[in-house]
This record gives C-alpha cells, sequence and structure tokens, in this order.
C-alpha cells in the first residue's frame, strides 16, 4: 500500500500508521468503546480509570508493534488534520485478522470505517481467509457482512482469579521438554504442530513470546517421542493498580483426545509460577468442546463469548486455544 493513499471519501486520509500515531489510534479505540457501552446502556467500557489508562497503554503499544511487523498493518484515517479512526490487521501466512477498526464518535456514520475496512481488506488480498472478532455495533455488523464475512463459532473466554491448578499426572505417557527461544529444531517441530493444527506457522511470534517472559514445552509420547501437542504459558506483566493478568495459550493437540493431557500439563505448569495476585485468562475457539471440563474443573469461568466472523475455516481448533483474541 502507498503512504498517503486518499480514499473517495471526502477529505479523507488514510495511511499507514507510523509509531507517531499510536497514542492518537489509542485514544480513538478507548473513545469508541466508552461510546459504544453508553449507546448500549451497558455497563461502564472499564472497571477504573486505572483500567482504561491500562488498555490504553496496552493499544497503544499494540499500534505501535503492528506498524513496525514486516506483514502486518495498522492504519489511521485523518481528516482535518487529526486522526479520526484507526485500523489493524494482522496476516500470518495465508491468514488475516483484524484486530483494530475504530472511528471517534464524533465522526462515526461518514464512511470512514467503510474507507478503513476497504483498506484493511485490499491488505489481506493474497491470503485464503480473513477474521475478526466483531463488538456488537450494527454498523460494524452491516460493514463486515457486507465485505462476504459470516458469523462462526464464537471464541470462549474463561478467566478465574484462583484456580485450583491441576497436579501432574504422572500416567499421562508424556515427555515433556521446556522450549527455548533459541532451539531451532525443536520450534521447527512446534511450528509444524501450528500448521496442523492453528492452520499456519509463526515461528517468529513463537520467538518473541519467549524471548520475553513467556515459558512452554513441547510433550512428546513417552517411549515412541512422536510429538503430541505444545503449550504456552504467558505471566503477563504487573499494571499499576492491579495484579498481573497471566494467559494459557497457545496449547495445541495434534489428537482431539489428547487435548485434556496437554491442557492438564498446561494447567499444572501455569500452577508452578501462579503467584497471589495472578489472574488467569484464556481464549479459545467454540469448537474447542475438550477444554470445557479441565477448565470449568480447574476454577475457571466463562466470562464471556466473543462474536467471531470469518470468510472460512483454517486449521483444526477443536483442539486449539488461541494465543490471545488478536493473535489467535
Ligand atoms: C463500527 C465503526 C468502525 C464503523 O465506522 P463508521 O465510520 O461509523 O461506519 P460507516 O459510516 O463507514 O458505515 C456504517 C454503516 O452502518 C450502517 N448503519 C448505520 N446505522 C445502523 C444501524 N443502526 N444498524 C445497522 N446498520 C447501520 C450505515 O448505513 C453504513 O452502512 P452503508 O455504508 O452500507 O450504508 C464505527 O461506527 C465505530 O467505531 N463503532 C464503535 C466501535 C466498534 O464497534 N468498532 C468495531 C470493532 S469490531
Amino acid at each position: 500500500m502507498q503512504a498517503g493513499v486518499s480514499h473517495p471519501v471526502s477529505d479523507v486520509t488514510i495511511r499507514p500508521a507510523t509509531a507517531a500515531d499510536a497514542a492518537a489510534g489509542a485514544s480513538v479505540y478507548i473513545a469508541a468503546e466508552e461510546a459504544l457501552a453508553t449507546s448500549r446502556r451497558a455497563r461502564p467500557r472499564w472497571p477504573s480509570d486505572a483500567a482504561r489508562e491500562a488498555e490504553r497503554a496496552d493499544a497503544e503499544a499494540d499500534l505501535a508493534a503492528l506498524a513496525r511487523h514486516p506483514s502486518d498493518l495498522a492504519l489511521v484515517a485523518l481528516r482535518d488534520g487529526a486522526v479520526r479512526g484507526v485500523g489493524g490487521i494482522v496476516v500470518r501466512e495465508r491468514h488475516a485478522h483484524i484486530t483494530y477498526l475504530f472511528v471517534q464518535p464524533d465522526w462515526q456514520g461518514q464512511g470512514i470505517g467503510r474507507a478503513l475496512l476497504n483498506h484493511l481488506a485490499a491488505h489481506a488480498a493474497g491470503c485464503d481467509l480473513l477474521s475478526l472478532h466483531a463488538s456488537p455495533d450494527p454498523r460494524a455488523l452491516t460493514r463486515y457482512l457486507t465485505l462476504g464475512l459470516r458469523p462462526m463459532p464464537p471464541t470462549v473466554r474463561m478467566a478465574s482469579a484462583a484456580p485450583r491448578f491441576p497436579a501432574l499426572n504422572l500416567h499421562d505417557q508424556l515427555e515433556s521438554q521446556p522450549l527455548h527461544a533459541d532451539d531451532a529444531a525443536m520450534l521447527a517441530t512446534v511450528s509444524d504442530i501450528d500448521r496442523g493444527v492453528r492452520g499456519i506457522r509463526r515461528l517468529d511470534d513463537l520467538r518473541s513470546w519467549l524471548a520475553a517472559d513467556a515459558t512452554g514445552a513441547l510433550l512428546l509420547q513417552r517411549g515412541t517421542s512422536i510429538p503430541v501437542g505444545y503449550y504456552v504459558i504467558d505471566p503477563g506483566g504487573h499494571q499499576a493498580g492491579m495484579g498481573a493478568t497471566a494467559s494459557i495459550g497457545p496449547v495445541a493437540a495434534m489428537d482431539v483426545d489428547r487435548l485434556p493431557d496437554v491442557l492438564a500439563r498446561a494447567l499444572h505448569a501455569a500452577g508452578e509460577i501462579s503467584g497471589e495476585e495472578t489472574s488467569w485468562r484464556l481464549d479459545f475457539p467454540a469448537e474447542n468442546h475438550a477444554a470445557v471440563a479441565p477448565l470449568l474443573a480447574a476454577g475457571f469461568r466463562p466470562q464471556r463469548l466473543i462474536s467471531y466472523l470469518a470468510t472460512g475455516t483454517i486449521g483444526r481448533w477443536d483442539r486449539y486455544i488461541f494465543h490471545d483474541d488478536d493473535l489467535l
């Protein structure tokens, strides 16, 4: 895409965001989310000022990362010289996933969302699959259905402030090898699992999670050393005034029957690093029925179902837990 491409919507310029646009983009996101909650007479979008500011900082970091990434894209829509809209898309091999589409409340309903979405879709033109998590805003749904996206099984978010992590099951016939960012052979095996289960490879994501604070393991069948699955655990960062929110995922099993064993290993490992103030979160596809009972048993409770729209399916998501709702 060319920088500074003008769109037919009068006076609107859509261009790739730079790191310098990230703060303005995050503010558009916060304002649009808060206005949507107000218009739906819903509870305040964030429970406290601290939570809203933490989300703003996360969004700013997200948008800056999208702008830096070689295959991803962040966009801003400018009108009268200021940022009025923001868009973002993650591309991994043949799968493109839209992660941001927000227009400043005063500027909504004037075609800015359409212009942003058209540019995001153009960026995804080489992909087989386009997807996103949709807000309940009927204007957003109008845009998405018009673009050809269709409702799919939702994403399930489950969380717990005090999980009951299971003891290690010594009879699961699994051999666990800790993941290391610099172990190319091991990451190649994990990447093969991703190819079959997630539907795409994402070696760079794996490396960057592990190079930060995440831990994980490749699980092999004891005796044969055939790969059974893998998991990653991200301890999350402490934010001012709040404890850490840690996450479990990706979790992937080659065979759906083995997902409970792989998940049990992940839950056990999470228990090993969980602090008193740590709360835990997982996002997984609704197709993954096998994850529900073990998570309920560990004290996780559903927080919400998140609408997922896509142009098709990819991978084998009945045996998969996402890293998060953006990178999937
Ligand atoms: C969703 C959003 C990005 C769309 O951007 P926008 O600039 O307001 O949208 P546009 O003006 O381009 O398009 C709005 C469409 O909704 C339609 N629309 C308006 N009111 C509607 C309603 N009550 N029900 C259904 N559709 C409606 C419009 O007719 C228009 O469709 P058309 O162009 O086919 O006629 C923006 O409204 C927003 O930020 N909403 C709050 C945050 C949000 O939900 N973001 C999506 C995250 S997944």
